[in-house]
């Protein structure tokens, strides 16, 4: 846990928030050649290990912040800073090494890469952070309940287990935050549910801040704070349709 106006171990600055944003914008260009702008978020911030889940209609530009948020995308202007740490206006294997340090990053579709284990899986993500951590990887994947399923390739896995591997892989450079992307979003309710309580658990056991995209109104539930990037984003605001009417099952 950081305190306010302390100085990160690795020399950045924090005032206990592992996330700020300001002014960030992106514009993409449209199949007809229009420039448009998708995310405009004067501001958003998040508390070292705070969870919170974010909804918005189809459209609203969730994945677009997400990605913005990782430095998968480059933003047009603005600020990202994690931990304190710039990862707005820095080159592209800056960007890369941050998010290996300090991110976990659970996508939709897992993005598992299929001709790996999941023990290779997890460790695998490893090499671009600390480096790699055998026990530990184990100790993840046991953590998800995955213990008898080490050696299996994702697609001798069920979704759920996938997803699974995916939350275990997110979390195995001890990130100080976790963003997951409808995570529960190919899940049937029970697993859905399962998923993330697992998630929340994990998180709040290695004192990871976790900002969990969802349509879900059930798993939106479980979180004590909310946001609706619909109000959030400038850009999305009267250009999608009202909230809660773009929801996906
Ligand atoms: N590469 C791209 N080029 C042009 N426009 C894009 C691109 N990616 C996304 N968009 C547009 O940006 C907007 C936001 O997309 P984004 O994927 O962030 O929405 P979302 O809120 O995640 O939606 P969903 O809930 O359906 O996943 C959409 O209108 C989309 O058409
Ligand atoms: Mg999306």
């Amino acid at each position: 846990m950081t305190v306010a106006g302390a100085r990160a171990p690795d020399g950045g600055v924090t005032d206990g928030q592992v996330l700020e944003v300001r002014g960030l914008t992106k514009h993409y260009d449209s199949p007809d050649g229009e420039r448009l702008l998708v995310v405009d978020v004067p501001r958003f911030q998040m508390a070292a290990g705070e969870h919170v889940g974010l909804r918005g209609p189809s459209g609203s530009g969730k994945t677009t912040f997400l990605n913005l948020l990782a430095g998968i995308l480059q933003a047009d202007a603005g600020e990202v800073r994690i931990d304190g740490r710039p990862m707005t206006g820095i080159g592209e294997a800056e960007r890369d090494r941050l998010r290996a340090e300090r991110l976990g990053y659970v996508f939709q579709t897992f993005n598992l890469l299929h001709g790996y284990t999941a023990l290779e899986n997890v460790e695998l993500g490893m090499m671009f952070g600390p480096g790699i951590d055998s026990a530990y990887a184990r100790e993840l994947l046991d953590r998800v309940g995955l213990a008898h399923r080490l050696d299996y390739r994702p697609r001798q896995l069920s979704v759920g287990q996938q997803q699974r591997v995916a939350v275990a892989r997110a979390l195995a450079n001890r990130p100080r935050l976790v963003l997951a992307d409808e995570p529960t979003g190919n899940l049937d309710r029970r697993h859905a549910m399962e998923a993330l309580d697992l998630m929340r658990a994990v998180c709040r056991e290695h004192g990871a801040a976790l900002l969990l995209v969802s349509h879900d109104p059930e798993v939106l539930s479980h979180f004590e704070r909310v946001d609706d990037l619909s109000v959030l984003n400038r850009a999305a605001q009267g250009t999608v349709s009202a909230p809660g009417a773009g929801g996906r099952a």
